[in-house]
């Protein structure tokens, strides 16, 4: 139930610091190892190449995964949309293992590529927020998200229940192939979680960057480099699937190869700014739009940030900046929506689990 709340999605991004905590609990033994069914974690060891299968959001979290599990696991990987993976096949490698990421489980599109790769013989790994559903019963192995039931259909906290499982595996499979992860991933998650909260508390902020900067607007942009475009391409999934407000998510390097001729006088750019080594070449993309009109806001990561950033962000691991970067975006996005009079929960035209293809 939602409560106090004036919707789900509200409650659901207020739920992240205590879903953090529980993927903690959940995946961490008493003696604080954290810990993953020795099956999957051989399964992982075995292939030469991972391939991550999702759609929308789930997809999102997988670019990230890819990032965690090729930084700390040493494994290639591949991220692929359910949608195109079908009908547009890769090559694949010599022992592939499929991962399938899906809140509900039970996109269809997803059901496609997984039926398709068992026929190949193959093996799949589903993360999924529900135990039972379609994918975690064809799949050979499942990890759990331990989100709660998310009922919003603006995905929130299964996407960072995501990264932070999608972390774990990352750190437990390179402990598998005594690779040194060089980061305690259950340590700095709980610096996640108390960051989390920290935004929550000051969410106040983020319904007033929303009226400075989406009352009027028909459309924006999201600009990030590296992690930071990953959760640029989320932030704008978000918006544009609540508020209406046509969002873009692109990289900070492309916007001369292009999309730089959108802006206008009064463009919203929103400007992720988390990571040291892409930090002075993003803000080199800011001031190109600025110089064409654009209303900037930049949201900056303690350390990195510089005079005029709209907000800074609690310091976490570098790496896991998207598990808090995303809230911020997140907040702004609903109250994009609720101030224009949307339908915050069950925006037109979607469904919270999509199942045709
Ligand atoms: O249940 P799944 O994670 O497989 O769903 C995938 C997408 O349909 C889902 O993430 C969708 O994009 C959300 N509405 C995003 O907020």
């Amino acid at each position: 139930e939602k409560g106090t709340y004036q919707h789900y999605m509200l409650k659901e991004i207020e739920e992240q610091p205590l879903v953090i905590r529980k993927v903690i609990q959940q995946y961490q033994e008493e003696n604080g190892q954290l810990v993953i069914d020795p099956s999957i974690v051989e399964a992982l060891n075995e292939a030469d190449r991972l391939y991550i299968v999702a759609a929308g959001t789930s997809y999102h979290a997988g670019l990230i995964g890819k990032q965690f599990i090729e930084t700390m696991a040493k494994i290639p990987t591949e991220v692929h949309l359910a949608s195109e993976f079908g009908y547009n096949m890769p090559l694949l490698s010599e022992k592939p293992l499929f991962i399938f990421i899906s809140q509900s489980g039970e996109t269809a599109d997803s059901r496609a590529v997984l039926v398709q790769v068992k026929k190949l013989g193959y093996k799949a790994l589903t993360l999924t927020n529900v135990p039972g559903s379609t994918l975690s019963r064809e799949a050979d192995y499942t990890l759990l998200l331990h989100a709660g039931p998310e009922i919003a259909v603006a995905s929130t906290k299964a996407y960072t229940a995501q990264l932070a499982v999608l972390a774990i595996l990352a750190e437990v499979t390179a402990k598998g192939r005594n690779v040194d992860a060089e980061i305690d991933i259950a340590h700095e998650l709980a610096i996640v979680a108390n960051a989390m909260e920290e935004l929550c508390d000051g969410k106040d902020e983020f319904e007033q960057i929303a009226r400075d900067y989406l009352t009027v607007s028909r459309n924006s942009f999201f600009i990030g480099r590296s992690l930071d475009y990953a959760v640029c391409l989320e932030a704008a999934l978000k918006l544009k699937e609540i508020s209406y407000i046509q969002a873009e998510g692109f990289a900070g390097g492309e916007l001369k190869h292009g999309p730089i001729a959108l802006i206008e006088d009064g463009t919203p750019v929103f400007a992720l700014a988390t990571q040291e080594n892409v930090n002075l070449n993003l803000r080199g993309n800011v001031k190109e739009v600025a110089a064409r009109g654009a209303n900037t806001c930049i949201i900056s990561m303690k350390g990195l940030e510089m005079n005029g950033d709209r907000f800074v962000l609690p310091e976490v691991h570098e790496i896991l900046t998207p598990l808090i970067s995303v809230l911020p975006m997140q907040y702004i996005s609903y109250y994009a929506a609720l101030h224009r009079g949307c339908d915050v929960d069950k925006p037109r035209n979607l469904a919270k689990s999509v199942t045709v293809e």
